[in-house]
């Protein structure tokens, strides 16, 4: 199992982060991305947000010491339980990671159901969500930012 912890967002992660947020082949996996994302301003106020929000909950995910990403939970309207989110930085991926901070973060966040989403063609992620006990229910076509045109994207839940 990959040495892998959460903990809370510190602010010295964020650059760390805004750098993760712009490698260009995490933008086309995730492809539902922000519009900009070198656009930092935007980059700040969304992590403002983020740390401040009553309905959001989010960790830094430390792996061997560093900062390899982030794990979030945020609630879309249009669901019936809150969603989770996770970015890691190129250099952490492969080494089941993403699987080991999404686990943890399951035990961190009690509330059930919850959701995640993915591009139909994002394996990793697919797999990530998978490998925690999440089942696909449905998908759907919708415009991805990080490729600029529609493409399919599943929907998953853990009861
Ligand atoms: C998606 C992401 C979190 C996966 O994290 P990771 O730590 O590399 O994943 P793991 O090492 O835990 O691997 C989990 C599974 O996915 C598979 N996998 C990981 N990356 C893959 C890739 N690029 N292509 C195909 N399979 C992949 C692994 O083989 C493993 O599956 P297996 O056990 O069946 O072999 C990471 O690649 C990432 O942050 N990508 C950019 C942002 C993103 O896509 N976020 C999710 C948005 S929905």
């Amino acid at each position: 199992m990959a040495d892998v912890s959460l903990r809370e967002v510190l602010d010295g992660d964020l650059p760390i982060l805004f750098e993760q947020q712009l490698d260009p082949d995490a933008n086309r996996m995730a492809a539902f991305t922000v519009a900009d994302p070198a656009d930092h301003d935007a980059f700040v106020a969304r992590w403002k947000r983020i740390r401040a929000g009553e309905n959001v909950t989010v960790r830094t995910i430390v792996a061997g010491g560093e900062v390899a990403g982030s794990v979030l939970l945020w609630r879309d309207p249009d669901l019936p339980g809150p969603e989770v989110s996770y970015w890691l930085g190129k250099e952490h991926w492969g080494r089941g990671i993403g699987t080991a901070a999404l686990a943890a973060f399951l035990g961190v966040v009690a509330e059930r159901p919850l959701y995640g989403r993915c591009a139909a063609d994002n394996r990793g992620s697919r797999r990530v969500l998978e490998k925690c006990g999440f089942a696909v229910r449905s998908e759907e076509v919708g415009f991805a930012p990080a490729r600029g045109e529609e493409i399919a994207e599943l929907l998953f839940e853990l009861g």
